[in-house]
């Protein structure tokens, strides 16, 4: 009978069996211990102050800017496939209007809280978020106030997040995900939101780890946000800076954020795993840079991948890391891919 060489006394142990685990699809399946699904999808929305812009940048494939006039248009059908949630970014194109102190980010006519009003009359269901940042808006593009000297101002820069995720959670945004890298904004940030009485309304989230890097490459283009001069080291994270990232969290964690993020994506899945083990009471989403989303582009014009299956591949894999979300800029397509 039992003549399979699989057999102990043939030397091999019956644990080397595995492949009847995953024959059927169905099977496949259940090895995953959590599946994509559309509300686990964040997607990122650009707005200009030029009000009848609709305009694509080579650099970040099937993404468009858009003005203000554009905006329900283009929406419409995604929330219509079950898009649940969006990261707003704003982007200054009129001359003289950035200035040193990134008047534009919550001006009452700018895009972004004109964004926020618009898409929750429209659409009251979907859950609208903030990046909190000045670095679209100030002329010199960096992310918070700066001396003469170029070097940053900690508690100007740290009041004026605070005012600004303030306005946006008085226009009616949801969440304000601060991505200045500012020691100390959570806080700030709470504490506004106390101040104004939203801070049971309003989710904020923080990116524990930003790092610098090369992936932000299209985001400056589409944003127009790079930054004039210098770089910013001194305050987004180094690549190799994991305990910088774990005391980071452990910092924001005691300034009262409600939720975690880490950026970019791909390259940092360690440091994924080790948030989760560290706040597994919080939900944590990863950001799939405008750089990581556009090489997998190049790859696939090259014939080196398959955009579906590498996105999927992709994204699964932040899902395993420990991620319950994604600001993802193929959200779109993973809107018509996913059944539910
Ligand atoms: C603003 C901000 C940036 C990104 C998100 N928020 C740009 C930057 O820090 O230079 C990058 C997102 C992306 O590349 O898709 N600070
Ligand atoms: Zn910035």
């Amino acid at each position: 009978m039992h003549q399979a060489s699989y057999l102990p006394e043939s030397g091999t142990s019956i644990l080397s069996v595995l492949q009847g685990g995953y024959n059927h699809p169905l099977a496949r399946e259940w090895q995953a211990e959590r599946h994509l699904r559309k509300l686990m999808f964040i997607f990122p929305i650009f707005v200009s102050d030029d009000d009848e812009e609709e305009v694509e940048i080579p650099s970040l494939p099937r993404i468009k800017r858009h003005g203000i006039n554009k905006l329900l248009n283009y929406m419409k059908p995604l929330v219509e496939k079950g898009l649940k949630a969006v990261i707003l970014f704003g982007v200054i194109l009129k001359e003289g209007v950035k200035d040193d102190v990134g008047t534009a980010a919550d001006d009452p006519n700018g895009p972004v809280i004109q964004a926020i009003r618009l898409l929750r009359k429209h659409f009251p269901d979907l859950y609208i978020m903030c990046d909190v940042c000045l670095c679209e808006y100030t002329d010199h593009g960096h992310c918070g106030i700066l001396n003469d000297d170029g070097s940053l101002k900690r508690e100007p820069s740290v009041l004026r997040i605070g005012s600004v995720a303030v306005n946006y959670a008085k226009a009616g945004a949801n969440c304000v995900a601060p991505s200045d890298m500012m020691d100390g904004r959570i806080k700030e940030i709470k504490l506004g939101l106390i101040q104004a009485k939203l801070e049971n309304k309003v989710l904020v989230m923080s990116y524990l780890a930003k790092f610098l890097g090369s992936l932000y490459g299209p985001f400056r283009d589409i944003a127009g946000s790079a930054p004039s001069h210098g770089d910013r080291k001194l305050y987004q994270l180094p690549s190799g800076g994991a305990g910088l990232a774990r005391r980071a969290l452990v910092r924001d964690m005691e300034e009262g954020a409600d939720a975690f993020l880490v950026k970019p994506s791909t390259f940092y899945l360690d440091i994924v795993s080790e948030a989760l083990r560290m706040c597994k009471d919080y939900p944590l989403c990863v950001y799939q840079v405008s750089g990581e989303y556009a090489m997998l582009h190049a790859a696939a014009e090259k014939g080196v991948v398959d955009l579906k299956e590498i996105a999927f591949e992709a994204h699964n894999g932040f899902l395993r890391a420990g991620a319950r979300l994604f600001i993802s800029y193929f959200t779109p397509e993973f809107l018509d891919w996913l059944d539910e």
